[in-house]
């Protein structure tokens, strides 16, 4: 059967190279080589002209996007392109290598054998592209080249108070920032796409460097009129009988918070989910419920009394910030340099003016 397909396309092949491509369809290397081991002939100039594929890196760069993902849906996210834009560029991928690389399995979609090899490639292909820019950074020297950060959504409420400093001592970086929620930043650790990333917790998942640079207190807040506003020491399990706005899944608030409770067999009542920090104090301020935040999102809000932050046992959780980098990573100067800078004075620009201190109950 193989065999009868191969030669009825080879002799397609032979008669009509030029339709073939005129019509752009190239036959596959496989094709190729399985009828000139019929024809029992060399591969001459023609031949490799026409089983040479035609790939262009944005091709690649999709396909390992919805490769790692596998989903469409996900890799048009991180690459802001549309979903049917994603499905072209990896549906040219395939008529250009001539077999499918993706398949479905009811909603899933998982690699063909092809798409696995392909998907090895275009990894070394990503990692070679990536250290070429690295080295090519590191040509340039501190104050020279570009620099990408990534920031969880929290870090965010501090970030451009360090970037703006950095900037004006080394003026001649190109900086950009991403800011986005912890699941993401994995992704983006992940792909080796960004130099540094600042956030909570590092991840288990994907091998980096780590270390602390400022303490992260998240507390419970609710509005000025909450009934438990002004109590001392509320019983954690006073607290678990509330209902809690809540950040989406993925966002690291969200993972310390369920955490926090139930290490201590607790579960909470979840309330609306927001993804946005802004949108979980607006409903706290609302009254749709508490909330546990960073308190770094709260600076204005506790200075001007439109929240106030519960004295609640055990709180505030002591999470802390790390600067992280995939492992291995060959930081550029204008990286290194950054680095530097926030673990000297990232804690002492941009904590918040008063971290929680717990008093005692008849203090
Ligand atoms: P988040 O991240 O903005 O995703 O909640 C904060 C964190 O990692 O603690």
């Amino acid at each position: 059967m193989e065999k009868n397909i191969i030669e009825s396309q080879c002799f397609l092949w032979d008669t009509s190279v030029k339709s073939y491509d005129s019509t752009g369809i190239r036959p596959a290397r496989r094709i190729i080589a399985a009828c000139q081991a019929l024809h029992n002939t060399r591969p001459t100039a023609e031949d490799r002209r026409l089983s040479h594929m035609n790939i262009s890196l944005r091709q690649l760069r999709v396909f390992e996007a919805v490769a790692r993902h596998l989903s469409y849906t996900r890799a048009a996210e991180e690459l802001h392109l549309s979903q049917p834009a994603v499905s072209m560029q990896v549906r040219q991928l395939e008529e250009e290598i001539g077999l499918i690389l993706f398949e479905r399995l009811g909603k899933r979609i998982l690699l063909t054998e092809a798409g696995e090899e392909v998907h090895q490639y275009s990894q070394a292909i990503d990692r070679s592209l990536i250290e070429m820019e690295e080295v090519m950074e590191s040509l340039k020297g501190v104050n020279r080249g570009r620099l990408q950060v990534a920031v969880a959504s929290t870090v965010n409420y501090f970030a451009p108070r360090l970037l703006a400093i950095f900037q004006k001592r080394y003026p001649g970086i190109t900086l950009k920032l991403v800011v986005t929620n912890r699941e993401k930043l994995v992704h983006l650790l992940d792909g080796n796409a960004v130099d540094l990333v600042l956030m909570g917790l590092p991840p288990k998942t994907v091998e980096v460097e780590s270390e602390v640079f400022m303490e992260n207190p998240l507390v419970v807040v609710a509005p000025p009129d909450h009934p438990l506003a002004g109590e001392r020491d509320i019983p954690l399990s006073r607290i678990a009988q509330e209902v809690f706005v809540m950040r989406e899944e993925g966002s690291g608030t969200r993972q310390a918070m369920e955490r926090f409770f139930a290490e201590r067999g607790l579960s909470i009542r979840h309330g609306m989910q927001m993804t946005r920090n802004e949108a979980v104090k607006q409903a706290v301020r609302s009254g749709l419920g508490l909330s546990v935040v960073s308190m770094h999102t709260i600076e204005l809000e506790l200075e001007t009394r439109r929240l106030v932050v519960l004295d609640v046992e055990d709180f505030p959780d002591r999470r802390q910030w790390y600067l992280v980098y995939r492992q291995g990573k060959r930081l550029s100067p204008a990286a290194r340099a950054f680095r530097e800078f926030v673990l000297a004075e990232a804690a002492s620009i941009a904590a918040p003016i008063s971290f929680p201190q717990k008093t005692p109950a008849n203090g």
